[in-house]
């Protein structure tokens, strides 16, 4: 069994005082979260508040990105080493706003899941296609591509420790979801890339969805045998809708 993973990307949103609210209102209404994984993923600027403040309860902190060299002259980056002393668990590299708006490509993204295993940050690696490649019927060989070139050189051991985010370019901040079909269709053959890659550890990797997770759609994705949580954006900020969210209800999974 895969234990469900509810991840919280608040993107450039909220400062330190913010953060200390909304944290204090999540505190509250996750106390029992149950047997669900709750990550929250603050800019940088807030991590430090939010580690500060977390610490000893059931909702883990990550990075929205980090460099992957270790230190040095690097204006504006951060290692993974400053994510972990701070307390953050994980981690998520290869965003598609990452790739889209800041450049950065496969070589890249390969680069820092290394850096960040190496640091015991878990990645939760995010890939998927835009419209026009959906449009294409190219959805998976993109995230083929993006699969073999983010993991080149991983073990099997190394992959067992990865969180992977299906995030449809398309379907990200629009209202648009991904049906669950539409989404366990594309995570199923993730599963089935990664078993071709890793054997049976295919088994054990939890693989998201994200792309407009709502309270009102969360419940047909969780629903799906191969989504095993999402990764959560707009809907993340609001307390009572994440709560919610955590808080899925699945009849027969
Ligand atoms: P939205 O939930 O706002 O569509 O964002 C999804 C996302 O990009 C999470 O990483």
């Amino acid at each position: 069994m895969r234990r469900p993973v509810i991840a919280g990307n608040w993107k450039m949103n909220m400062t330190a005082s913010e953060t200390r609210v909304l944290l204090g209102q999540l505190k509250a209404s996750l106390a029992a979260a149950g047997d669900v994984e709750v990550i929250v993923c603050p800019p940088f600027t807030s991590l430090a508040e939010a580690c500060s403040q977390l610490r000893g309860t059931a909702i883990a902190v990550g990075g929205q990105n980090m460099h992957w060299e270790e230190k040095g002259a690097f204006t504006g980056e951060v290692s993974a080493a400053m994510l972990k002393d701070l307390g953050c668990t994980c981690v998520i590299l290869g965003h598609s706003e990452r790739r889209i708006l800041f450049g950065e490509d496969d070589a890249m993204v390969n680069k820092k899941v290394h850096a960040a295993l190496a640091a015991g940050l878990t990645p939760i690696l995010c890939i998927g296609e835009t419209l026009e490649q959906r449009e294409q019927g190219v959805t998976q060989a993109v995230c083929r591509r993006q699969l073999e070139g983010a993991l080149a050189g991983l073990t099997a051991g190394a992959a067992a420790r990865l969180i992977i985010a299906y995030e449809p370019v398309w379907a990200i901040g629009t209202g648009r979801t991904a049906t669950p079909q539409d989404a366990q269709s594309v995570i199923g053959y993730v599963r089935a890339w990664l078993r071709e890659a890793y054997g049976d550890t295919a088994d054990t990797v939890r693989i998201l969805y994200g792309g407009s997770v709502k309270a009102s759609n969360i419940d047909g994705l969780m629903a799906q045998p191969d989504i095993d949580g999402a990764l959560v954006g707009g809907a993340s900020l609001d307390a009572g809708e994440f709560t919610r969210i955590v808080r899925f209800e699945v009849q027969d999974r």
